[in-house]
C-alpha cells in the first residue's frame, strides 16, 4: 500500500453565490487546489466528483466530464460519487483507496453543490431523497423533522437540554464570524439561538445548517507532502430511522471511526482538533460520542463547558461547521479537509488552534446511513 498525502487544497466561499453556476464554482476550487499544489495539472490522472443532486438542483447530470473540463482536465477518467451529504467524503475515500492501491499517483477530488436557485421548500424535498423514500420522504419527513426526532430522543434518554444544543450553534457562529469563507458570519447569543424561529420542534433556525452554494477541491497524491492521510474509512448503516436499533447514535460513524483509528494506529484521545458533520446541532453532539471523544450522553455538558471551543481541549468545527460556514451538500466533506489542512498548516488566522499535529474529519450522509472518517497528520 502506498502512503497518501495531500498536495494542495482549495475552495470557494460557501454561501448564496448568485451569478456563478456549478461549473464556475468547481473550476474555482480546483484552480485553487492546483495552484496550492504548485504542480503541473497534467500529472492528474483522474477526477473524482462529490455531488448529491445536481440533476434536481440545477438540471445538470453527468458531472464527471463537466467538472474535469472546468479545470482543463479533459481526457482523464472523471466520475461522480453520490452518498447524500457524505458525497464529498465518499469521493475522497475512493480517491484515497485508488492512490493507496497504486492505481493512480494523483487524483483530484472536487465536491460541489449549487442549491440556492431553488425555494427552501423544494430544497427540503430534494434533500428528503437522501432518506428512505417509502417510510420517510413520501410521508413528508424532511431532514429537519428527522433530526428533530433524534434530538428529542437524545434529550429524553440523556437529559440533553435545549441550551446545550444552542451552545453548539453559538460556538459555531462565533468561529464562522472569523472565517472569511463562511456563509453565516453573524455572532449569536444563547438567547438568540433559543428564540430562533421554530423549524421542527425542538430545533429552531439556529439549530439548522443553511442552504448554500460552494465547491472544494483536494489533490490526493502518492508523492510525499506536508500533510499525510493516515486514515480514511467509509461505512454504512440503516437508511431509515425506523430500521435503526437506536437513533441517538449512528452505527456508520462508529464503524468508520473504529476502522480509521485502527488504520492510523491511534486512539480518540490523540486527536487534537476535528471538523465534524453538524448539519443540525444535535448531529455535532452525537458525532462527539460516536467518534469516542466523550461517553454517550455527556456531549451536551462537554460542549457547554467550552471544551470544544478554539481554546478548549478539543477544538471542534473551528471553521464554523456546517451550521455557520455553510453546507453545500456535495462540497461539505471535501471542504472539511480543506479547513483541517488550513489548521494543520497554521494558516487559520484568528481561528488558529495551538496543537496542530493530528486532526480528524467526519462527514455524514442522510440520518447517519453513510459516514466517512478521515485522519490527517502534519509531516513537517
Ligand atoms: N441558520 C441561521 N440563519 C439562517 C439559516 C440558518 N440555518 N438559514 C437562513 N438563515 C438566515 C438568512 O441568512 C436570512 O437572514 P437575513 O434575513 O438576515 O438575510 C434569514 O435567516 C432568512 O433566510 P431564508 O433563506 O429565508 O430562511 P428559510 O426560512 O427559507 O430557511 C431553513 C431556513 C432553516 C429552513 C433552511 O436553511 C433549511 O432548510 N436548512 C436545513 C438544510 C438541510 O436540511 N440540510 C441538509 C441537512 S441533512
Amino acid at each position: 500500500m502506498k502512503r497518501v498525502h495531500i498536495a494542495g487544497v482549495g475552495k470557494t466561499a460557501f454561501g448564496v453565490l448568485s451569478g456563478r453556476g456549478l461549473r464556475e464554482l468547481a473550476g474555482e476550487a480546483m484552480e485553487a487546489a492546483i495552484g496550492a499544489a504548485g504542480r503541473d495539472r497534467r500529472e492528474i490522472e483522474a477526477v473524482y466528483v462529490g455531488n448529491f443532486d445536481a440533476p434536481s438542483f440545477t438540471g445538470q447530470n453527468h458531472l464527471g466530464p463537466l467538472v474535469a473540463g472546468a479545470a482543463g482536465l479533459e481526457g482523464v477518467p472523471a466520475t461522480r460519487f453520490e452518498a447524500a451529504c457524505a458525497s464529498g467524503g465518499s469521493a475522497l475515500f475512493h480517491a484515497v483507496q485508488a492512490v493507496r492501491a497504486g492505481l493512480y499517483r494523483n487524483v483530484l477530488v472536487c465536491g460541489v453543490e449549487k442549491m440556492t436557485g431553488q425555494t427552501t421548500a423544494r430544497v427540503a424535498e430534494i434533500l428528503a431523497g437522501a432518506g428512505d423514500a417509502d417510510s420517510e420522504a413520501r410521508l413528508g419527513a424532511t431532514f429537519p423533522a428527522i433530526f428533530a426526532l433524534i434530538a428529542r430522543r437524545h434529550m429524553h434518554q440523556y437529559g440533553t437540554t435545549r441550551e446545550q444544543l444552542a451552545a453548539v450553534a453559538v460556538k459555531n457562529h462565533w468561529n464562522a464570524s472569523m472565517n472569511p469563507q463562511a456563509h453565516l458570519r453573524k455572532v449569536i447569543s444563547i438567547e438568540q439561538a433559543l428564540a430562533g424561529k421554530p423549524v421542527a420542534d425542538p430545533l429552531t433556525l439556529y439549530d439548522c445548517s443553511p442552504v448554500s452554494d460552494g465547491a472544494a477541491a483536494v489533490w490526493v497524491t502518492s508523492e510525499p507532502g506536508e500533510v499525510e492521510v493516515v486514515a480514511c474509512a467509509q461505512a454504512s448503516g440503516a437508511l431509515a430511522l425506523a430500521d435503526k436499533r437506536e437513533i441517538t447514535t449512528f452505527e456508520a460513524t462508529r464503524r468508520a471511526a473504529r476502522r480509521a483509528y485502527e488504520e492510523a494506529g491511534m486512539e480518540p484521545g490523540e486527536i487534537q482538533l476535528a471538523e465534524v458533520h453538524d448539519c443540525f446541532t444535535i448531529a455535532e453532539l452525537i458525532a462527539m460520542e460516536d467518534l469516542g471523544f466523550i461517553e454517550a450522553g455527556e456531549s451536551g455538558a462537554w460542549v457547554e463547558s467550552g471544551a470544544t471551543g478554539i481554546d478548549g481541549s478539543l477544538p471542534v468545527n473551528t471553521s464554523g461547521g456546517l451550521k455557520a460556514k455553510g453546507h453545500p451538500i456535495g462540497a461539505t466533506g471535501v471542504g472539511q479537509i480543506c479547513d483541517l489542512v488550513q489548521q494543520l498548516r497554521g494558516q487559520a488566522g484568528e481561528r488558529q488552534v495551538a496543537r496542530r499535529d493530528v486532526g480528524l474529519t467526519q462527514n455524514l450522509g442522510g440520518s447517519g446511513a453513510t459516514s466517512v472518517v478521515t485522519i490527517l497528520r502534519r509531516t513537517v
